[in-house]
């Protein structure tokens, strides 16, 4: 397989685009080499500037979960682009968009639409702090809610150490405000809670992380986080950006069986185009712009074609036997991969969600980042390289999820098992 025009294209995008890419992931700095750049994509496969085809299990990071182009979707956009693309006015196509949110998400009573998942959860610190009217936070180490200020801070070196920023340019005074937790060790959030009872506005939490990889929740983890911050007025934000539409239709919370107090979606609910939302409790959204005080506002937000594309994906997924089949599917690929490993006698650890899932190069079960840390990366790369080299686009990271859609075939899971075949005997 050959890369060259990407090569020389990565070249001149890197004088004029730091790093040449627009989000840091996509450079490849993770398993090394360069990025490909892609011209167009269809259903489960992506077309490179080198005339290279692969089946692709990025899926956007997670939004494409109908597979590229579906032509429900795409006639839909292509309809709502005659009506004009954006209006700053509301539309009915936002409350439509709405009430199918609210459905699958019976928790949220009110929702605001904004355009990532970043947005979504800075809005949803920023009602949640208000709402409590306490500065502080808790997040949990491993757990990624977007780049804004407060939230791109990791542990410091004990669960009761103050935030420290995990990038220049966050200022420590809004780092200290961060206390940092650790996922599946409820004692970790109560020592927070113990040591600073009245100062902890939320906890956000993603309750099946994505971006140390997937991790399952265990032993009541969700249900004892929802009880520790009843007990201390605290409110519970469910990040759902990457797990809204991928554990099931309804996220976590109804595979859980957890009520939170407010949630961040993202990703699949814009099918594609940029879109994010947060919501709750009608008696916390109702603090917010123009309803109440808590400032939050969007030019783009609510954008006609956004929603076009979130109610058609929407519709397609509420569809008998889509999430059968992404199961079924994902279950071949993740069963295959097992069997492969055992014959090889690779120890690997594969945590499933619904239609993401991570193969871990871990001989030890993956719990939290600490877990998730120790894991091989030399050999993570090796095997995307040559599952790449075979024609399978996978996330370019240890520490990701790999999406399934709906449009992955039979032929495709064979190819890639094939591909692991032949990636596992490089290990
Ligand atoms: C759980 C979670 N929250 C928030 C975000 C940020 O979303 P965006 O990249 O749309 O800003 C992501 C992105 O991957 C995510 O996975």
């Amino acid at each position: 397989m050959r890369f060259s025009n990407s090569t020389k294209l990565f070249e001149k995008a890197k004088n004029i685009l730091p790093g040449g890419v627009n989000s840091p992931v996509r450079a490849f700095r993770a398993v090394g080499g360069n990025p490909i750049f892609i011209k167009k994509a269809k259903g489960s496969k992506i077309y490179d500037i080198d005339g290279n085809v692969f089946i692709d299990y990025v899926g956007s990071w997670g939004p494409m979960i109908l597979g590229h182009c579906h032509p429900k979707v795409a006639s839909a956009i292509k309809k709502a682009v005659d009506k004009g693309t954006s209006y700053g006015a509301p539309t009915p196509l936002e409350v439509e968009l709405a009430k199918l949110v609210l459905e699958a998400f019976p928790s949220m009573e009110m929702v605001r639409f904004v355009n990532s998942g970043t947005e979504a959860a800075m809005g949803a610190i920023r009602l949640a702090r208000a709402y409590a009217g306490r500065d502080k936070i808790i997040k949990f180490e491993g757990c990624y809610h977007g780049h804004a200020d407060s939230l791109l801070v990791k542990a410091g070196s004990g669960a009761t150490t103050l935030g420290v920023p995990d990038s220049p340019g966050v200022p420590k005074d809004i780092a200290k405000n961060t206390y940092t937790a650790i996922y599946n060790d409820i004692n970790s959030v109560k020592n927070l809670f113990e040591k600073d009872p009245e100062g902890i506005a939320c906890v956000i939490v993603e309750p099946v992380p994505g971006n140390m990889g997937v991790v399952l929740p265990k032993n009541d983890f969700l249900k004892n986080l929802k009880d520790v911050c009843r007990k201390y007025g605290a409110v519970l934000i469910f990040d759902e950006v990457m797990s809204g539409f991928r554990s099931t239709f309804g996220g976590v919370q109804k595979l859980y069986k957890i009520d939170p107090d407010m949630t961040c979606l993202g990703k699949v609910i814009g099918g594609g185009l940029p879109v994010g939302a947060f919501g709750g409790k009608k008696k916390i959204m109702e603090k917010l712009s123009p309803a109440g005080p808590v400032y939050q506002a969007g030019t783009l937000s609510g954008n006609p074609l956004a929603m076009t594309a979130g109610i058609e994906t929407l519709k397609q997924l509420k569809k008998k036997g889509v999430y059968e089949k992404l199961l079924k599917t994902t279950n071949q690929i993740c069963c295959g991969i097992e069997v492969i490993a055992k014959r090889k006698g690779l120890p690997v650890w594969i945590a499933r969600s619904g239609s993401m899932f991570t193969l871990f190069f871990n001989n030890k079960p993956v719990h939290n980042y600490l877990d998730a840390k120790k894991s091989n990366l030399e050999q993570f790369s090796k095997y995307f390289r040559t599952m790449l080299g075979n024609g399978i686009y996978l996330p370019p990271s240890q520490f990701e999820a790999v999406f399934v859609s709906t449009a992955h075939t039979n032929a495709d899971v064979e190819k890639t098992l094939d591909a692991v075949e032949k990636a596992f005997k490089g290990i």
